[in-house]
C-alpha cells in the first residue's frame, strides 16, 4: 500500500480495520439524505452529515437551483441547518459525505473554507474516493484556511 492510500478505508478494512462504527453510522446518514437531493441539472446527488460536539447529528443535501451558481453544497447546506437548528456555538467533531452516483465527491474548496469555522481540527472527514472511503483530519482536508486576524 502506498503512502497516498494510507487513509483509505475498504470494506474489509484499512491496514486491517473496519471504518470506525461511528464515522460508518455517520455515513449511512450521509446516504440516506442524498436521496433528498435537489439535483436536476447535474445529476449529482449528494449527502452530508455533521456530527456535532453536543450529541446531535445534523444532515444536509444539495440543492441546485436554474440559475447555476446558486447551487448550495450538501456540506454548506448541513451547516447552515446545524446552525440554525442549535446555534452559533455548535462544533463539528466529524463529517462524512456520501453521493447515490457511485462517484468520488471529496468536499469543494469553498465547502472546506466554510467547515474550517465550526469544525475541530482534528475532526475526522469521510468522503468517497474512486476506490474506497478515504478518512482525512480537517486540518489535512485544508491545511491553510482564511483566518482575519487584524492588527
Ligand atoms: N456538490 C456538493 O454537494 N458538494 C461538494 O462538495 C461539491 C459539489 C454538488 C453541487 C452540485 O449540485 C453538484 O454537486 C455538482 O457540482
Amino acid at each position: 500500500m502506498n503512502s497516498a492510500d494510507e487513509n483509505v478505508a475498504r470494506p474489509g478494512g484499512h491496514l486491517g480495520q473496519e471504518l470506525d462504527a461511528a464515522l460508518r453510522a455517520l455515513m449511512d446518514r450521509a446516504h440516506e439524505v442524498a436521496a433528498r437531493s435537489y439535483s436536476p441539472y447535474s445529476g449529482f446527488r449528494v449527502g452530508a452529515a455533521l456530527q456535532l460536539a453536543n450529541g446531535e447529528v445534523v444532515t444536509g443535501t444539495n440543492v441546485e437551483n436554474v440559475s447555476y451558481g446558486l447551487t448550495i453544497c450538501a456540506e454548506r447546506s448541513a451547516l447552515v441547518r446545524a446552525v440554525a437548528e442549535f446555534g452559533p456555538e455548535i462544533r463539528i467533531e466529524a463529517v462524512a459525505i456520501a453521493n447515490l452516483n457511485g462517484a468520488a465527491s471529496p468536499p469543494c474548496g469553498a465547502c472546506r473554507q466554510v467547515l474550517a469555522e465550526f469544525i475541530l481540527p482534528n475532526a475526522p472527514v469521510a468522503f468517497p474516493l474512486a476506490h474506497g472511503i478515504r478518512v482525512m483530519p480537517f486540518s489535512q482536508v485544508l491545511p491553510l484556511a482564511f483566518e482575519m486576524e487584524l492588527k
